[in-house]
C-alpha cells in the first residue's frame, strides 16, 4: 500500500514553519503551502486548508510555536504571555472539534509548568516545539491503534459506508474512520468503501475518494441522499465515521449528515461505528445538545458547480455538524479499545482508565 499523504508537518528547527496540503484544492490540485504566522494558521483552519478534528489539534499546537518562535532570547514571562495569547487567538478559529481545545490546553499547561519551574525563555520555546511535535507523533500511533481495534470488527470482502473525511488527511496519521479500512486491507481483507459526497464542501467526494484511490482501495462515491437507498440494496455491511466531539454520555458530533446516516443504518440493522481518539471526548460535556455547532458561510451552499445554485433571496441555513444520540451508536472505536453501546458509565470508565479527569 502506498504511504499516506502527509497532511501537515513542521519543517526546520525552532525558526521553522508548517507545511500543509491545501485541502481546499483537492482532488484536482495537490499543492503544499507554507504557514509561518499565527494569523495564517487561523486562516488555514477556518477555510479548511487543514481540517478534521485531530489534524486541527496538531495544526493549532504548531500555531502556538509560530507565535513564540521569535522569542527565544526573551524572558520566560514574555514567552508565556505570547504562548497564552497565541492559544487565545487559535481557540477562535473553529468551535466544534474539541481536539483543537485539547491541544491548546496541552500547550498552555506545558508553558505554565515550565515557566513555574523557572525555565529560560529559550528552554520554554524549545519545549513548546517539542510538545507540538509530541502531539503530532502520538496522533500517528493513536490512529494506528484505532485501526487495529477497528479492523478486528471487519470481515473479508465487506463494504463500509463513511461520511465526510476521517482519513489520513484529517489526522496526523492514517485517520480514524479510515484507519480500520487501511489496517484490514493490510490484513488482506479486501474492504470496499462507499463515500458519501458530504455536502456542501464535499470532503467525501474530494478528499476521502482521493486518499483511498491513492492507497489503491476500492471506493465508490455516492451523493448524501443515496445512502439509505444503497443500504437498502444490501451493498453496505457497516458504517464507520469519525467525530469532532463526543460527550461523556456517549453522544457523537460529526459532519452534518452523519445523524441521518445513523438513523438509516439503524433502520437497516447495520452497525454504526464511530472511530475517534480519546482526545475527541469532551470530559466536560454530558449531553450532545451542549456541543457548540459551527455555522458556516451561506456562500458554501449558494454557489456550487462553478455557479450560483440557489435563487436570489432564498434563505440559507448552514450548520457544519450534527449530533447523533448515543442510542444509535453501535460502538466507539478508540485507541484503548472498542466501547460497545456507549453509555455515561462506559465512557467515564474509559476516561478514568486513560487518566483523564472529568
Ligand atoms: O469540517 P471538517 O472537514 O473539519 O469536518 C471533519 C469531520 O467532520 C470529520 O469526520 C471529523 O473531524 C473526524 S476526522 C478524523
Amino acid at each position: 500500500m502506498s504511504q499516506h499523504p502527509e497532511t501537515l508537518s513542521w519543517h526546520g528547527t525552532l525558526d521553522g514553519h508548517v507545511r500543509m496540503i491545501e485541502q481546499t484544492l483537492l482532488p484536482t490540485e495537490h499543492r503544499v503551502i507554507e504557514v509561518s504566522t499565527v494569523e495564517d494558521m487561523i486562516g488555514a483552519i477556518r477555510r479548511l486548508a487543514v481540517r478534521g478534528a485531530p489534524a486541527i489539534g496538531v495544526a493549532a499546537a504548531y500555531g502556538v510555536v509560530l507565535g513564540i518562535q521569535h522569542l527565544h532570547e526573551a524572558h520566560r514571562d514574555e514567552v508565556l504571555a505570547a504562548a497564552e495569547n497565541a492559544c487565545d487567538q487559535l481557540a477562535t478559529s473553529r468551535p466544534t472539534a474539541v481536539n483543537l481545545f485539547w491541544a491548546l490546553e496541552r500547550m498552555r499547561t506545558k508553558a505554565k509548568s515550565l515557566h513555574g519551574e523557572g525555565a529560560t525563555g529559550a528552554d520554554l520555546c524549545q519545549a513548546l516545539l517539542e510538545e507540538a511535535q509530541g502531539i503530532h507523533l502520538s496522533d500517528r500511533d493513536t490512529c494506528r491503534r484505532i485501526g487495529e481495534h477497528g479492523a478486528a470488527l471487519l470481515k473479508k470482502d465487506q463494504a463500509i459506508l463513511t461520511h465526510c473525511n476521517a482519513g489520513a488527511l484529517a489526522t496526523g496519521g492514517m485517520g480514524t474512520a479510515l484507519a480500520p479500512v487501511y489496517v484490514a486491507t493490510e490484513q488482506g481483507k479486501n474492504i470496499r468503501v462507499y463515500a458519501d459526497e458530504t455536502r456542501p464542501l464535499l470532503q467525501g467526494a474530494r478528499i476521502t475518494a482521493w486518499e483511498l484511490s491513492e492507497a489503491g482501495i476500492d471506493v465508490t462515491v455516492i451523493t448524501d441522499g443515496m445512502a439509505a437507498r444503497v443500504m437498502g440494496e444490501g451493498r453496505i455491511d457497516c458504517v464507520i465515521v469519525g467525530s469532532d466531539r463526543i460527550t461523556r454520555g456517549g453522544d457523537v458530533c460529526n459532519k452534518i449528515g452523519t445523524y441521518g446516516v445513523a438513523i438509516a443504518a439503524r433502520h437497516h440493522g447495520l452497525p454504526f461505528y464511530v472511530a475517534a481518539p480519546l482526545s475527541t471526548v469532551d470530559p466536560k460535556l454530558l449531553d450532545g445538545k451542549d456541543i457548540p455547532i459551527e455555522e458556516r458561510n451561506p456562500e458554501e451552499i449558494i454557489s456550487g458547480l462553478g455557479r450560483r445554485i440557489t435563487p436570489e433571496g432564498s434563505k440559507i441555513y448552514n450548520p457544519a455538524f450534527d449530533v447523533t444520540p448515543r442510542e444509535l451508536v453501535t460502538a466507539i472505536i478508540t485507541e484503548v479499545g472498542v466501547i460497545e453501546n456507549p453509555s455515561q458509565k462506559k465512557m467515564e470508565a474509559a476516561l478514568k482508565g486513560a487518566g483523564i479527569c472529568f
